[in-house]
């Protein structure tokens, strides 16, 4: 099989990428990212050579690009996104061009060039804050930021796409993952690092906000198994049942770098921040039998050690544009931190 993985640089393509080279011996990838500030070739440094691998440098929304990279490719992954919530408060057009007019793009060329099947990786965050209970596949959207918007408008693409002219696109909607690679603006490597430098660690509001995790390496398994055993025009929602209040993350990242609570700074609350996500992802494990194989507690324990092992990889990431977003995203969470 030749897989086309849009934004391959990033955390949870890059990963993905490295997870079909390593389990089919056939496959072959194709990886189309633009390297923006998260994408990174140094995730993939260890399968650059590799025969089966091939980067091109692109956007998703360069309709001849993507083209010319269509003949023989079985299936398409889009892992491309802007992804991160704080960013799309700060500045929300990236978003609006990768997560809905990129989307287009793909699915347009997905189409042209009769491509079999497109996973298009989505999020909780569209069906927004939930009270109580869990969300199932059918739930409604109401994204409450403009990443979470973005990302539903991107859905609905894909939905129309399928029901207008039966492009075989497939939706994926995950809770928040985590594992080596991931970029130092998220909570746990964010927090993991600067533990790890002896720095505070800045939770939103009362720190009581619960997210549903799952590890890395499982997130590629239910890709895998959606990929080659799902069915087109479906949603599956992907998930684990391990449900964490952010401070409890925190202490048990304090605990993993031998840390203690003084470490803890409680800053001013994000924007419209969702209280909780809770995902129901029973069809999954019931249609294509996939089930999370790593506990919250192992992936986490594994996940510190790895940046604990992989400075190299980290310390070039923690310059330049990324201390730029750092100081002004921080600074007014911090300046505004007395009316938490
Ligand atoms: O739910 C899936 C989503 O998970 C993905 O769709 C997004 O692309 C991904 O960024 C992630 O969104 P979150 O907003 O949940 O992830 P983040 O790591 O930014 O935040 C996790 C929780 O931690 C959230 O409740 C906000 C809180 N937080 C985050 C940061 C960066 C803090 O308290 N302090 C922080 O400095």
């Amino acid at each position: 099989m030749k897989i086309l993985v849009t934004g391959g640089c990033g955390f949870m393509g890059s990963n993905f990428i490295r997870f079909q080279l390593q389990n089919d011996p056939t496959v072959e990838i194709i990886n189309l990212d633009k390297l923006t500030y998260a994408g990174n070739l140094a995730n993939l440094a260890d399968v650059a050579d590799n025969p089966r691998y091939r980067f091109v440098r692109g956007d998703i929304n360069d309709q001849a690009l993507v083209d010319s990279l269509m003949p023989g490719v079985d299936a398409v992954v889009n892992y491309a996104a802007e992804t991160h919530v704080d960013r799309s408060i700060m500045e929300p057009r990236a978003f609006l061009e990768a997560n809905v007019m990129g989307v287009q793009t793909l699915l347009d060329a997905v189409r042209k060039h009769n491509v079999s099947r497109m996973v298009h990786i989505s999020t909780d965050e569209v069906f927004g804050h939930v009270e109580e209970g869990e969300t199932d596949e059918d739930a409604p959207f109401r994204p409450r930021s403009p990443y979470s918007a973005s990302k539903a408008a991107g859905d609905h693409l894909c939905h129309a796409h399928f029901v207008t002219y039966g492009t075989p696109v497939i939706v994926t909607h995950s809770v928040n993952y985590y594992g080596p690679y991931h970029f130092p603006e998220k909570l746990i490597p964010l927090f993991t690092l600067n533990l790890m430098d002896g720095k505070k660690v800045p939770v939103y509001g009362d720190g009581m906000q619960v997210r549903e995790w799952i590890f890395t390496e499982d997130h590629c398994r239910a890709i895998d198994a959606i990929l080659r055993r799902g069915t087109v025009g479906e949603v599956y929602n992907i998930g684990t049942g391990e449900r964490v209040p952010n401070i409890e993350i925190t202490k048990k990242l304090i605990a993993l770098t031998g840390r203690d609570e003084s470490h803890i700074e409680y800053v001013k609350d994000r924007p419209g921040h969702d209280r909780r996500y809770a995902l129901n992802s029973e069809k999954l494990r019931r249609e294509l039998g996939w089930a999370p194989q790593v506990s919250f507690d192992e992936g986490l324990a594994r996940t510190v050690e790895w940046f604990r092992q992989n400075q190299a990889w980290w310390e070039p990431i923690r310059t330049g544009e990324y201390l730029k977003y750092y100081d002004s995203w921080y600074r007014d969470q911090l300046d505004a931190s007395d009316n938490v």
